[in-house]
């Protein structure tokens, strides 16, 4: 950064989603709302977002005196612009790869018996464990880089491929780092309750020491360092149960960081009603829900962050969007980008899949990605929408029509990413 003032006008796009409204996550209706303008352009001043509207209205101002001459004047004409995508739930720190396991599902072996195995989680713990800090690093930056160019400029990041302490802070600290040295924007959660790591598959002690471990070393030091926003736990079939969640989750919470779960992915093991009864932020996942924990999620403010990425990936069933729109859920829509369930790195990709998978229209599932998620990570004032002292992060989209991100999906129409009023997807001019 210069330190000098600049204006950058994106002038005269033919449609504009500004998302206009407040901070509240959206819900039912409301999740359809775009805001949309047409031959629209917006102003950016020092990284942030001065001014939105017309460009009939943009061109009377500037002759009228009352908006200054920006410095820069990039025409949009023809061309869509919205808000950037924001991805509320990856495990993207890790090593190396699971590739063989591809092989192994298409060969019909089930993730949950790779999983219980000792493969899956656990091969990906054994290559994040191996790795020095400056190795994840890197390997982390090419993917998050790849997933800023597919659209996405915030990022949520889970640990949990470390599953000791040494481990779980060191992915943290990489998270960290592609925040503060890369310049990502970036909320981090400690999921050490991951997965029962192999030495402590023995016996039912060993595996109540590494709970009590998670909850009285990992999340105090992890807080201690400053390094997450969250914890999450894995609460499912084959991971860790209600009760286990719970203490985890009560242990995150007194030390005041705020929650997200897995929930409800293999079957109804009680994560969504803990998320509900625990007031998380989030619950994840969900493809087995019921009415009555559709209601409770509705009433605890739970956001329902759906992953259909992971149904296309292990062959699942999509979440039913529509029964949680129809309740009143607030959505957000996810990569889950991780080694082994998903490796998808294209949330623009999953914005389709969500519509194609879990019945979104095309305009639930833009919200899905870009406010709702921001609301769902407490950054609702930063981005997610294009109003005036918003972060200008934004997509210029070769489109006159934002349906087309679902019509074509997987076209590369993303022309442009911009985060703080700088592009990101090639090296600025
Ligand atoms: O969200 N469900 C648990 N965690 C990831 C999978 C992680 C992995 O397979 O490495 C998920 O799908
Ligand atoms: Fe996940």
């Amino acid at each position: 950064m210069t330190g000098v003032s600049t204006t950058i006008a994106l002038t005269n796009a033919a449609q504009m989603l500004t998302l206009a409204g407040d901070e509240a996550a959206r819900a039912g209706a409301a999740m359809r709302e775009l805001g949309i303008l047409e031959h629209a352009t917006l102003v950016i001043e020092d990284g942030r977002i001065a001014w939105v509207g017309t460009h009939a209205e943009f061109t009377a101002k500037l002759a009228a005196g009352e908006l200054a001459a920006p410095q820069v004047t990039h025409d949009c004409s023809g061309a869509l612009i919205m808000p950037a995508l924001i991805d509320t739930h990856t495990h993207l720190v890790w090593a190396g790869h699971r590739r063989d396991e591809l092989e192994l599902r298409l060969g019909g072996a089930d993730y949950e018996q790779i999983f219980a195995a000792g493969g899956g989680i656990l091969s990906s713990v054994r290559q994040t464990r191996a790795a020095s800090e400056q190795q994840l690093y890197e390997q982390s930056l090419a993917r998050i880089t790849r997933m800023r160019s597919c659209g996405a400029t915030t990022f949520e990041i889970k640990s949990g491929y470390g599953l000791d302490l040494e481990s779980e802070l060191r992915q943290l600290r990489v998270a960290r780092r592609l925040r503060d040295e890369a310049g990502f924007r970036i909320k981090a959660t400690c999921l050490a309750a991951h997965a029962i790591p192999e030495e402590a598959r023995g016996s039912d002690d060993a595996r109540a020491a590494f709970i009590d471990r998670i909850c009285t070393q990992i999340l105090p030091a992890v807080v201690g360092e400053g390094l997450a926003d969250y914890a999450d736990v894995f609460c499912d079939r084959g991971a860790f149960t209600k009760a286990e969640a719970r203490k985890v989750c009560e242990a995150a919470l007194r030390l005041g960081l705020e929650l997200r779960l897995h929930a409800n992915e293999f079957g109804h093991t009680g994560g969504a009603e803990l998320a509900a009864e625990l007031r998380a932020r989030s619950a994840d996942h969900l493809l087995h829900l019921s009415d009555e924990e559709r209601a409770a999620l509705r009433e605890a403010g739970v956001v329902a962050t759906l992953l259909p990425g992971t149904s296309l990936v292990l062959g699942k069933p999509y979440a039913n969007g529509r029964a949680l729109i129809e309740a009143g859920v607030p959505i957000a829509v996810a990569t889950d980008c991780n080694p082994g369930s998903c490796a998808l790195e294209n949330l623009a990709v999953v914005l389709a899949l969500a519509s194609y998978g879990c019945k979104l229209t095309p305009a639930e599932a833009v919200v899905a990605t870009t406010h709702n998620a921001a609301a769902s990570l407490g950054l609702a004032s930063e981005v997610g929408r294009l109003a005036p002292g918003l972060s200008a992060d934004l997509l210029v989209i070769a489109s006159n029509d934002y349906r087309e991100l679902v019509y074509h999906a997987g076209s590369p129409l993303i022309r442009e990413v911009w985060s703080r009023g700088q592009r990101v997807d090639r090296a600025p001019v």
